[in-house]
């Protein structure tokens, strides 16, 4: 089966890379040979780490095509949209795919953000078109959010399914599109609380972080912020709070993005990287500060909203949070064994002060 992924950055060709390593012929398209020429030198450097695991470099290079043509993925029976968050971008790549695919050919966008219903709504096939959410960096990271619009067919969703098992990706289907998906309103919401505990000046960036290591996260929430991007942190945020979502003030992440410390990919942000596009691990000098009730107390409010407005269950969330962002254990879990109403005290006293603190209702039977 022939593959193709239309953009070649960081996500576009670690999904290709999981593509090819899945044996399908994957075809990568991008406005430019500089950015393609990256976009392979990436993979290379991923599949030299993994061939310590098995993986064969030639193998998986020998599926890969790098083109800036469109016409070269004619004939893919599965496109994957992967270009900058800009609906307008989107909607051009899927305008130019629909004229070289076959309409039975599955449609899919790895927008974080954008909701997938508007993205069908500006193409021919909406009915095929499906988000298929990938995590960073998606070589390593087990979990593909599986999102309909409202114009998906159940046979796309089902193909979309089969197709993810079939990269050996675990996927976790929502039962309909809220903005964010479940993966970003919950990582939206630890980032929010981390911004808030340094800007109410209750902890340090480094506090923070060493907190959220000290509970077996394998980052802190400020170095997960620099590896991501915070630009693209700050684009979610705001595409959520468009999209109705209550917001905690907050403007760290803001500040980072004006003075172009982006995170890795910029060489600095919370923290210094060797060169840019370089991920060193932070040495983080400081103790842990922030109790742990406090620290997931808003992300585990999100949770409880997605279970009760019927979005995914609550073993979803724990898949997401495992296979998605790498938790030690699920979320819901974790919460569980924190304590419920030790979790609900902490939303309670932050909620005179922040909408987005009080306690969704009946927070702790949903949880329970
Ligand atoms: N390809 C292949 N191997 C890789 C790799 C890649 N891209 N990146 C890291 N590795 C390997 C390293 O080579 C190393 O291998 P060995 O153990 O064989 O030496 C191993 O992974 C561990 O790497 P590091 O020692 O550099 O660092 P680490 O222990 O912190 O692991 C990590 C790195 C796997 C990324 C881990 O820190 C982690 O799971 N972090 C959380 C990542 C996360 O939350 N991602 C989701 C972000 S949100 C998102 O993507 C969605 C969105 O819409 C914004």
């Amino acid at each position: 089966m022939k593959v193709l992924v239309v953009g070649a950055g960081t996500m576009g060709s670690g999904i290709a890379q999981v593509s090819a390593m899945s044996g399908y012929d994957t075809v990568v398209v991008d406005v430019s040979k500089e950015f393609l020429d990256r976009g392979r030198e990436r993979i290379m450097d991923s599949l030299q780490r993994l061939s310590k695991r098995g993986v064969d470099p030639s193998t998986v290079l020998s599926k890969l095509t790098f083109s800036t043509e469109m016409k070269d993925g004619s004939g893919a029976e599965v496109a994957i949209e992967v270009v900058p968050e800009k609906l307008e971008i989107k909607l051009d790549v899927f305008k130019r795919m629909e004229s070289i695919l076959s309409s039975g050919s599955l449609l899919a966008t790895n927008t974080s953000s954008i909701p997938i219903s508007e993205i069908a709504s500006g193409i021919e096939r909406k009915q095929m078109l499906v988000g298929l959410h990938f995590f960073n960096p998606p070589p390593l990271m087990m979990l593909v959010e599986v999102i309909p619009s409202k114009f998906t067919e159940s046979d796309a969703m089902e193909r979309a399914l089969k197709f993810v098992k079939s990269l050996g990706k675990v996927p976790v289907r929502l039962a309909y599109e809220v903005p964010g998906f479940v993966s970003n309103r919950v990582f939206m919401r630890i980032l929010q609380e981390a911004c808030r505990e340094v800007e109410a000046g209750e902890a340090s960036v480094e506090e923070v972080d060493s907190s959220a290591r000290a509970i077996g996260l394998p980052m802190g929430i400020f170095e997960l912020a620099d590896y991501t991007g915070i630009d693209v942190i700050v684009d979610i945020w705001n595409i959520l709070k468009q999209r109705g979502m209550v917001d905690v003030p907050c403007s760290m992440y803001s500040k980072k993005v004006s003075t172009g410390e982006l995170g890795v990919k910029s060489g600095r942000g919370f923290y210094s990287y060797p060169a840019p596009g370089k991920f060193v691990k932070p040495k983080l000098n400081s103790q842990p500060k922030v109790p742990p009730a406090r620290l997931l107390s808003l992300a585990v409010n999100e949770a409880a909203w997605l279970i009760s407005n019927g979005v995914v269950r609550s073993s979803d969330i724990d898949t997401v949070m495992k296979l998605g962002f790498n938790f030690p254990k699920g979320l819901v879990e974790m919460a569980r064994e924190i304590g419920l109403r030790e979790i609900e005290n902490q939303l309670l006293q932050l909620s005179s002060k922040y909408k987005a603190y009080s306690p969704v209702s009946n927070f702790t039977s949903i949880l329970s």
